[in-house]
């Protein structure tokens, strides 16, 4: 999409070795114009697929799901990370382990939001290691719920989890995907 590659290029900063700052227009301060065209991009890339629901995970992929959900007309349901040990049995539950931040949170949906039936498109901000990707299309699976593709804005194409999934078979839609990034010169080359 290249008006969020062309966005990354005059605001995105590259901070060696391999991390995106995109604060200014995604991951703090939001740009809400920006944002609603990639929810049509995803309206159209998955137009089709008969979705019922859009999910991600907790911070910052919800500002787009929101879009990507209200352009479809399907409720958009956040997967929430969770801090305590007494996860209820009223969730689906997956750890994720982030590679980014070191940590490893427990994610939950709630058994009310996400069942057998549901055609369900999944949205986030990043794809990297695609750890998040992975701990989403495991609540879907305990769900019985049908994974109908995958949508990202920015996926780090030097990082595996890319690559991964789609040798899963899942349909993964990237808005830009980043070919190499220069800590040094701040150079970032996009695969076309
Ligand atoms: P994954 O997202 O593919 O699983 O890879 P990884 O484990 O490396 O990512 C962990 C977290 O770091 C995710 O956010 C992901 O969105 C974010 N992340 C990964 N690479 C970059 C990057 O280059 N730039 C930025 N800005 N973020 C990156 P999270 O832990 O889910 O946190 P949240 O911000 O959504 O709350």
């Amino acid at each position: 999409m290249k008006l969020l590659e062309e966005r990354i290029r005059k605001d995105g900063v590259v901070k060696p070795p391999d991390i995106l700052k995109v604060d200014s227009f995604l991951n703090h301060q939001i740009d809400p114009i920006l944002i609603r065209e990639m929810g049509r991009e995803f309206k159209r890339l998955f137009e089709g697929e008969g979705i019922t629901k859009v999910i991600t995970v907790e911070a910052s992929g919800i500002a787009i799901a929101i879009e990507a959900a209200a352009e479809m007309g399907v409720p958009l349901v956040f997967a929430k990370k969770s801090r305590s040990r007494n996860i209820a049995n009223d969730v689906w539950t997956a750890k994720v382990f982030s590679f980014t931040h070191g940590n490893t949170n427990d994610i939950v949906i709630s058994k009310q939001y996400l069942s057998q039936g549901d055609r369900v498109l999944i949205i986030d901000d990043f794809l990297a290691n695609g750890e998040a990707v992975r701990g989403l299309v495991s609540l879907c699976e305990q769900a019985g719920a049908e994974v109908k593709g995958v949508g990202i804005a920015i996926e780090k194409g030097f990082q595996p989890g890319g690559k991964e999934l789609r040798e899963k078979g899942f349909r993964i839609e990237s808005l830009a995907i980043i070919e190499s990034m220069n800590g040094e010169t701040g150079e970032i080359v996009f695969r076309s």
